[in-house]
């Protein structure tokens, strides 16, 4: 089942750490590579040695040791795995992951990496049911790193409750389970995000304050589905997802031409918020000011792509879903606009400020289909994400034969 699959192990200090040596030995039991990072405090518990010999590897401990930089960077050893297990996950560690603190090299390649991150937490149960703790659970949720455990139980420690990680058997099935095929497996799925520019002149352009983090986030979740996801996106402020085929553009015009360079696709996903109009000429040189007055600019309108891609004649996706933000009548404006762009699924949202969803980390949308409207719970936006991946999975299945 892990046969020759790659696992960065990081082995945080805690007195669980011994049991990671009895984790890697199941882990290499079924097939699986493992390199081992000790953290410092890790180096407390067990022995770079005995973590060495068990994993038939070398054991990375420093960010400093110029002999690892050269023959492999922490940014090439943090991706250069299938997963990333931390086991024990620390207090201290999970801290340092929430906050985005490179301090060390376990949290250096933890900020680094671009693999699914599965993190099995250990720590006195005053630690874990402090308010601090849990504030960064839910960071670390939000970000889409998965948790196995902890359990309940008598603690090192002597106290009692949940604070103990999980037995190496259970962190084993959850790493299966992490690098599983998902139901999207076979299919090609593209996505538009982020905003677009259009030149007025070469140094100005008109734009918008989309941040390209809900089609970041939906990128993501169907990636961790298995879907080969073609990722078509304007100058965003969010990094881009890891693992999809990744196409920057600037303008909606330009966007227009990477999508249609990218059918056919099962589904497409129309996340982008596409600028309306553009120059109808764009100045080739900088404007001036001039004693003339005030400069007049003549708009023209943008293509569409979401209506272009739902009403295509030939290699239309087989299901096409666009977003509509809206401030007054959410679910009449949002029916109307499926109705005239021609999708199959709008996904709305109620963006007036009292909602607090503009900018935020949470929101609460209608899926509005042929069929009716689902009004979601308030969630935090990674969950509308998986939840939407979730319905495209199950939709494609029923409705598209993979060839
Ligand atoms: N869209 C697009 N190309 C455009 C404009 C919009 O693909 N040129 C897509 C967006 O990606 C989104 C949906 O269409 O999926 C939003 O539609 P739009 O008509 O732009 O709606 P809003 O901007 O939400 O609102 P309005 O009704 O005010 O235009």
């Amino acid at each position: 089942m892990l046969s020759c699959k790659r696992i960065l192990l990081i082995i945080g200090g805690g007195i669980a750490a011994f049991k990671a040596l009895d984790l890697i030995r199941r882990l290499r039991e079924r097939g699986a590579e493992v390199t081992p990072v000790l953290t410092r405090a890790g180096a407390e518990f067990v022995t770079p040695l005995s973590v060495s010999a068990l994993a038939g590897s070398r054991v990375f401990t420093d960010l400093f040791d110029l002999t690892d930089e050269a023959e492999m960077g922490h940014i090439q050893l943090s991706r250069s795995a299938d997963l990333v297990v931390v086991a024990p996950a620390t207090a201290d560690l999970m801290a340092k992951m929430a906050q985005g603190q490179a301090d060390d090299l376990a949290s250096t390649l933890l900020l680094a990496t671009d693999t699914p991150v599965l993190i099995a937490p250990a720590m006195n149960v005053r630690m874990w049911q402090h308010p601090a703790t849990q504030r960064n659970i839910a960071t670390l949720r939000s970000d889409g790193v998965s948790f196995v455990g902890p359990g309940e139980g008598d603690m090192a420690c002597g106290e009692h409750g949940p604070g103990r990680m999980a037995e190496s058997l259970e962190i084993v099935a959850a790493i299966e389970g992490a690098l599983a095929d998902g139901p999207l497996k076979g299919r090609r799925i593209l996505v538009t995000s982020g905003p677009t520019h259009e030149p007025i002149d070469p140094v100005r352009y008109i734009a918008n304050r989309s941040s390209g983090a809900q089609g970041t986030a939906i990128a993501r979740a169907l990636v961790a589905l298995g879907a080969e996801v073609v990722f078509v996106t304007g100058p965003a402020d969010v990094p881009p997802p890891e693992r999809v085929d990744l196409r920057r553009v600037e303008t909606a015009r330009e966007m227009l031409a990477a999508c249609e360079a990218a059918l056919p696709v099962d589904a497409a996903i129309c996340a982008a918020a596409v600028a309306d109009w553009r120059m109808a000429t764009a100045a080739t040189s900088k404007m001036k000011k001039t004693a003339g007055g005030l400069p007049q600019l003549e708009f023209a309108e943008n293509p569409d792509i979401l209506a272009s891609l739902s009403q295509r004649s030939e290699e239309r996706p087989a299901l096409v879903i666009g977003f509509a933000a809206e401030t007054d009548d959410l679910e009449a404006n949002a029916s109307a606009k499926r109705l005239r762009k021609g999708c199959d699924w709008i996904v709305a949202n109620d963006v007036s400020a009292a909602t607090g969803i503009m900018g935020g980390t949470e929101n609460a949308v209608l899926l509005i289909t042929a069929t009716g409207t689902e009004a979601w719970p308030r969630m935090p936006k990674a969950e509308v994400a998986q939840r939407l991946a979730q319905r495209i999975a199950e939709h494609l299945a029923r409705e598209v034969a993979i060839p």
